[in-house]
C-alpha cells in the first residue's frame, strides 16, 4: 500500500499494538499494571494477534477506520485522574463471548448484567452488521484493570434497535429511561440512531450502564437538547466544545457526533452523565490541527497538554501532517459520574489516512490554476 508510514516493521498485530499499550502505560507510569495489560490485550486479540501487520487483515474491524481491531484512549478526569483504555474487537475466532469467559473468573468480573441482555443483542444466526460484541480494557495506576462490553442495539436491523434498548433497560430494571432519551437525543426522525448498548462488568454496585445515540447531520445545538436530559450540565460547555474542535463546523456531515448517556442499574432512569463523542478526524486536515485543537480545548480545562504529547508519542512516531486519524475522536464527559476530556488513538497498524489538503493551500491552488487559465 501507498501509505503504509515508512517506519512500518514486520510485527504481529499483538507486538504492533503491545508496543503502543506499552509506551502508553509507560508515558503516564502505569508501570506496574504491564503484566495485565499486555496478557489482556492478547486474550482479547486471539489468535489474529499473531498475524503479520503487513498480511491483509483477516476481518475489517469497525473498530478503527484502518480496519485494526483496536483503539486507545485516554481518559482525562477533571479530578486529576487518568486512564488508559483499549477498545477491542476479538476477531476470528468463534464464539464471541470466549474471551470475556475466559477472563471473568480470574478479574472478578460481574457477568449478570450481561446475561440478562445477551439473547438480545448476540443472535443465534451468524454475526450481522458491522459488529456484534467489542470489549474495553481500562486501566488505571493502582488498581485493577476494569472490563467494559459494547453491544450493537443495529445487530438485527435497524427497525429492531428501538426495542432491543427499551427491552434491555426494562431487563436492567430502569425501563423509564427510555422514554426521556428518545424525547432529547432521538427527536430527528432516521437521522438519530441507537449505536451502542454498554455496561460495566465490575462488581461496584454503582457499574454503569451507557447508551449511545449517532446523529447523523447534526449541529451543536442537537448536541445540546440531548445534553439537557442531565440536571445541572450546563450546555454552553457542550457548545464550547464542538466550537474549538470542530473548528467553524456547522453541520456534522462526515462522520455523526455521538451523545451517551451513564445510567446506574436499578437507578431512577435519569441519566448521571452525558457524554458528546466528535469524531475530529472528519473534520481536520490533517492531525497537527486536530492536535492543535485538543490542545485549545484541555487548556479550557486546565489539562496539561504535554500529556496530549506524551500519549501520541507513544502510539505513533510518524509525522502529525503526514496523516488524519491518528487523533480519531475526542469525547467530553459531564455529570455526577465525573467530568473530563477522552482522547482516542488509532493505531494505524494496517494503514495512515491521508491528509487533506489544508484551507489556506487551497485556496492558493485555486488561485494558482485561475490564474494560469489566465495566461
Ligand atoms: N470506528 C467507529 C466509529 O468511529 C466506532 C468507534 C470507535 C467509536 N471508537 C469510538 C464511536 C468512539 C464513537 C466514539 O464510529
Amino acid at each position: 500500500m501507498a501509505d503504509l508510514s515508512s517506519h512500518q516493521q514486520n510485527l504481529s498485530l499483538h507486538q504492533h499494538t503491545g508496543g503502543q499499550l506499552d509506551r502508553l502505560c509507560q508515558a503516564f507510569a502505569f508501570a506496574e499494571t504491564t503484566g495485565n495489560t499486555d496478557q489482556l490485550l492478547s486474550g482479547l486479540l486471539g489468535p489474529a494477534g499473531e498475524s503479520s501487520i503487513l498480511e491483509p487483515p483477516i476481518w475489517a474491524s469497525n473498530v478503527s477506520d484502518d480496519t485494526t481491531p483496536v483503539e486507545f484512549s485516554v481518559a482525562f478526569d477533571a479530578t486529576g485522574g487518568r486512564a488508559i483504555r483499549v477498545l477491542g474487537e476479538s476477531v476470528g475466532i468463534g464464539r464471541s463471548r470466549e474471551f470475556l469467559d475466559a477472563i471473568a473468573d480470574r478479574y472478578q468480573l460481574a457477568t449478570e448484567r450481561f446475561d440478562a441482555v445477551q439473547d438480545l443483542f448476540l443472535p443465534h444466526d451468524e454475526r450481522r452488521g458491522p459488529f456484534t460484541l467489542w470489549y474495553s480494557l481500562i486501566f488505571r495506576s493502582g488498581a485493577p484493570p476494569k472490563i467494559k462490553i459494547y453491544l450493537n442495539p443495529q445487530v438485527s436491523g435497524p427497525t429492531l434497535a428501538d426495542s432491543l434498548v427499551s427491552e434491555g433497560l426494562q431487563r436492567l430494571n430502569i425501563a423509564d429511561a427510555f422514554d426521556p432519551m428518545v424525547m432529547h437525543a432521538l427527536t430527528r426522525g432516521d437521522k438519530d440512531n441507537f449505536s451502542f448498548f454498554a455496561l460495566d462488568l465490575d462488581n461496584d454496585p454503582l457499574a454503569r450502564l451507557k447508551v449511545y445515540v449517532s446523529h447523523e447531520d447534526a449541529n451543536s445545538a442537537d448536541a445540546e437538547r440531548a445534553a439537557r436530559l442531565v440536571p445541572g450540565i450546563d450546555p454552553m460547555r457542550i457548545r464550547e466544545f464542538c466550537a474549538i474542535l470542530g473548528g467553524g463546523t456547522e453541520v456534522y456531515q462526515d462522520r455523526p457526533l455521538v451523545s451517551s448517556y451513564s445510567f446506574v442499574e436499578g437507578g431512577s432512569g435519569r441519566p448521571g452523565n452525558y457524554s458528546l463523542y466528535l469524531p475530529i478526524r472528519g473534520y481536520v486536515p490533517d492531525d497537527e490541527v486536530a492536535r492543535a485543537r485538543v490542545l485549545a480545548i484541555m487548556a479550557q480545562y486546565d489539562i496539561d497538554g504535554t500529556e496530549l504529547d506524551r500519549a501520541l508519542a507513544a502510539v505513533s512516531t510518524r509525522s502529525l501532517r503526514d496523516g488524519r486519524g491518528l487523533i480519531a475522536h475526542v469525547s467530553l464527559r459531564l455529570g455526577e459520574f465525573g467530568s473530563g476530556i477522552t482522547v482516542y488513538l488509532s493505531s494505524e497498524a494496517y494503514r495512515v489516512l491521508p491528509p487533506r489538503t489544508r484551507p489556506m493551500l487551497g485556496v492558493l491552488q485555486e488561485y494558482g490554476r485561475s490564474s494560469e487559465s489566465v495566461h
